[in-house]
């Protein structure tokens, strides 16, 4: 069952039910200041951090689902609704949600009122703009009353939550004009406010939210809103919110457009006030000023659009598959800048509170991006290497806001340095830019102690070398990059985490997908050396490499495929000789994708295994059998119920680790089905079992062995959004940015004729056409790059600014 429907013109995702599955969200904002936004205008916005920087209240895990947003409410006589149903939830004559890129629009209608409401964050300014544009379709005149209600967070989102004994008493507010401005704990130490304004004039607003509502009310049916008279109340304390109200009259046919603004402001602490001591307003009345008008909304509107269009322009596809055309287009570019900016921080999962910035997720997210901001891949880079220890271990989070590590979780994730290799390449792939490489880089945020970030990735390669176990496979630490594989945890303790305890030496455990991580990455940098004409440190690191492929090849091997690690005991992980968890998914990936026993038949032998017991309908399963009891010696993997996360369940991250290796055994049969099982747009018409969005990934779907089969968590901030990307747009279609040009190396299904792409890469167009004649999987027969043949199926580096024509014939 559907909820909606994909308007791929207008790169949007229109949902025609407020009633989906579970919230289907949005974001807002591209620089420092941000929203989620709902389906139903649930949300909340904030500047740089969710956790300490939060401007408005989101309540998670509340009844009903999804509670406390952007609100509208509209009296006309006695019906009171909301253009987005919520918090009204009074039927709509017609109700649409357009979510866009970096937007949400909402359509409706009551008695013959339409309603149009854009939320959207212009470039460049901290501020959210809600242009509510009031329609009467009608033949009699309408007079109606509109009221806005947010209610503000008192800035750290989790003090917000927990600390009432002094919240209650903090609460201040000022309110000047048509605008409310909220300044709890301006008056000391903070140096920032948030202002909520509209651009007509008030009949009345409320700040109190017990005024407002009435204390043993919801947000349904608030007292105001049913007197229909705001009370102009003053918040000293409590909870503070902004609520106006604004009437209207509308002649038949008649249309106003409301502008709403809810901005956050910084002063410099010498400006914070005005001679009689109230808030210095200057910078919020010209952020005001600024977006008064309807021609100043629009053409910041356009303005988003045209930079969004800068993005995902830089790789587009022609098919004819809708769907393929689409997640290429749109959804995956996308998603991925999305992944970019919030990391794995805030979403309708993710609370905004506990994770900052992750070492292993930001730099695999550079894979999802880099193409369409390399200015942001850069500084990101940077600011991760920034908390690389000297010894290349690494911070395995950072906050958002001071970009310092997390003293809380600290260290010891021992696929983590490998990541920064992964992304640096890519990222000079992409560029070409090799300056990053001599950028002054500080260990743990130190600048008196800094390196060359090429010598924060010598550390990286390093670490796993000077980190072996007694199979010469490498340590793996707190966990590698499974979370939950916690092999020197051995908690029976309920109020340890398993992330950060580790009661044992960790001297013994070992990972099989950190060596594989080892052989793929650690050749790019043997490669970089190479480039750079460090001859000898080549040879040094490749003689390394070789080591852990001998490594892996005795004692990483299982008979039908590749174990996943040793434990603290030296028993065998992921082997046919487990009772439970038999075979893993991470190991066969990196592996494979690193090209062991691609010659010797293996690697093949491996990806049948994973065919046989891992695949299922709706994706590939992490591993099986699951886990049917806690074990102390493996930790959080077992404390899932079988068939979700981690214990078994779809976790889409690493499903293109496998797409990816098919292709390098040449099958591109089941590389595109794999990427099709658990891709958004394949999965509309299953919504109402998916249940999340249908045009982004969810990090995990329930697997084959979980109660309901197929049922999506963790929409939106997850791995799997520039896995994805990258496994189908450099794999599968076969679009590979290298050093020295562009390579073109498709594995396809057989059964496709072509396709076309248009690719910018390092400020040169290339239109390329892929036709497949003889119905291959994989094989360039010929390359043509205007009208002149190319041996081999790599493009070489052309004049910036030009257009080139490509023709790839694919065949034997
Ligand atoms: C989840 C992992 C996550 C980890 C760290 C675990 O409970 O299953 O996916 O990475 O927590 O937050
Ligand atoms: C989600 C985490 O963000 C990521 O770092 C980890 O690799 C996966 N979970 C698997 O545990």
């Amino acid at each position: 069952m559907k909820y909606g429907f994909f308007d791929d013109i207008n790169q949007e995702y229109v949902i025609t039910t407020p009633k989906t599955p579970f919230p289907w969200i949005n974001y807002l904002g591209s620089n420092d200041y941000y929203s989620i936004i709902s389906n139903t205008s649930g949300g909340y916005s904030f500047f740089k951090d969710a956790r300490l920087r939060r401007l408005t209240r989101y309540r998670y895990n509340n009844i009903p689902l999804d509670t406390n947003g952007k609100y509208f409410y509209i009296k006309d006589g006695e019906t009171i609704w909301s253009p987005a149903w919520k918090p009204a939830q009074t039927e709509l004559d017609s109700y649409q949600c357009r979510h866009g890129l970096g937007y949400s629009r909402f359509i409706s209608s009551k008695d013959n009122i339409q309603a149009s409401l854009i939320f959207f964050i212009p470039n460049g300014d901290n501020v959210e703009i809600q242009m509510l544009t009031l329609e009467n379709q009608g033949e009699a005149q309408k007079n109606i009353k509109l009221f806005s209600f947010i209610e503000w967070n008192l800035w750290n989102a989790l003090d917000d939550m927990t600390n009432f004994q002094r919240n209650l008493s903090t609460g201040e507010v000022e309110i000047e004009d048509s605008v409310i401005y909220h300044k709890t704990e301006y008056r000391e130490r903070r140096n920032h406010y948030a202002f909520y304004s509209v651009n007509a004039e008030i009949d009345g607003f409320d700040t109190d939210r017990e005024s407002f509502m009435g204390l043993y009310n919801d947000l349904k049916t608030p007292d105001a809103i049913i007197a229909g008279q705001l009370s102009n109340s003053e918040a000293h304390g409590w909870s503070p919110i902004a609520s106006h109200s604004v009437s209207i009259s509308l002649m038949p046919g008649e249309k106003v457009d409301l502008i709403f603004l809810l901005g956050y402001i910084e002063n410099e602490q010498e400006k914070k006030f005005y001679s009689d001591g109230s808030i210095n307003k200057d910078a919020a009345k010209s952020l005001i000023h600024k977006y008064q008008t309807t021609e100043a909304v629009d053409e910041a509107f356009n303005e988003l659009k045209l930079s969004w269009n800068k993005k995902t322009s830089k790789l587009q596809i022609k098919s004819s598959d809708d769907k393929l055309s689409r997640m290429v287009n749109i959804w995956h570019p996308y998603q991925s800048m999305i992944t970019y900016q919030f990391s794995r921080s805030a979403s309708f999962f993710e609370s905004g509170i506990g994770r900052g910035i992750g070492f292993r997720d930001s730099n695999q997210d550079i894979a999802g991006f880099v193409h369409m901001d390399p200015q942001k891949a850069r500084q990101r880079i940077i600011d991760i290497a920034s908390t690389q220890f000297e010894d290349g271990g690494a911070y395995h989070q950072y906050q958002p806001l001071t970009k310092r590590g997390n003293n809380d979780i600290g260290g010891n994730f021992n696929d983590d340095p490998l990541w920064l290799i992964f992304s640096t390449t890519t990222y000079l792939k992409e560029t070409g830019d090799w300056s990053i490489l001599t950028e002054l880089v500080p260990f743990d945020n130190n600048i008196n102690n800094s390196a060359p970030l090429f010598e924060h990735l010598r550390r990286s390669f390093y670490h796993v070398v000077n980190n072996l176990g007694k199979h010469n496979l490498p340590l793996i630490g707190r966990a590698d990059w499974n979370d939950c594989l916690n092999l020197n945890c051995f908690s029976n303790n309920p109020d340890d985490s398993f992330q950060t305890t580790e009661n044992l030496d960790g001297k013994n455990a070992e990972s099989v997908l950190i060596a594989g991580m080892f052989v793929l990455y650690g050749t790019e940098f043997a490669r970089l050396c190479e480039l750079l004409s460090k001859k000898d440190e080549a040879i040094e690191a490749y003689s390394h490499i070789e080591k852990m492929v001998e490594a892996i090849n005795t004692s990483g091997w299982d008979g039908e495929w590749f174990l996943r690690a040793y434990d603290h005991f030296d028993n065998k992980i992921g082997s046919h000789e487990c009772d439970e968890g038999k075979i893993f998914i991470e190991s066969q990936g990196f592996c494979v994708m690193a090209g062991i026993g691609v010659k010797d038949g293996r690697a093949q032998l491996a990806l049948d295994s994973v065919n046989k017991h891992l695949a299922c309908e709706y994706g590939i399963v992490l591993q099986n059998p699951p886990y049917s009891k806690y074990y102390l010696n493996l930790g959080e993997i077992s404390s899932y119920p079988p068939g979700y996360k981690e214990n078994a369940g779809i976790f889409c991250h690493n499903n293109p680790w496998i797409m990816i290796a098919e292709t390098k055994v040449g099958n591109g049969d089941r590389a595109f089905d794999y990427y099709t099982r658990i891709t958004p747009a394949y999965l509309e018409e299953i919504s109402q079992l998916h249940k999340t969005e249908p045009y982004v990934y969810s990090q995990m779907i329930a697997g084959k062995d979980a109660y309901r089969p197929g049922e999506a968590k963790n929409s939106w901030l997850t791995g799997t959004a520039a896995w994805n990307y990258y496994a189908i747009s450099q794999f599968i279609l076969g679009i590979q940015p290298d050093y020295a040009g562009l390579r073109i190396d498709p594995c396809i299904p057989k059964e496709w004729d072509g396709y076309n792409i248009v690719r910018e890469f390092r400020d040169v167009t290339y239109i390329i056409e892929i036709k497949n004649p003889d119905h291959v999987n994989q094989g360039v027969k010929q390359l043509i790059v205007d009208n002149h043949v190319i041996a081999g199926n790599k493009i070489p580096l052309m004049e910036k600014g030009s257009t080139h024509n490509v023709t790839v014939i694919l065949g034997n």
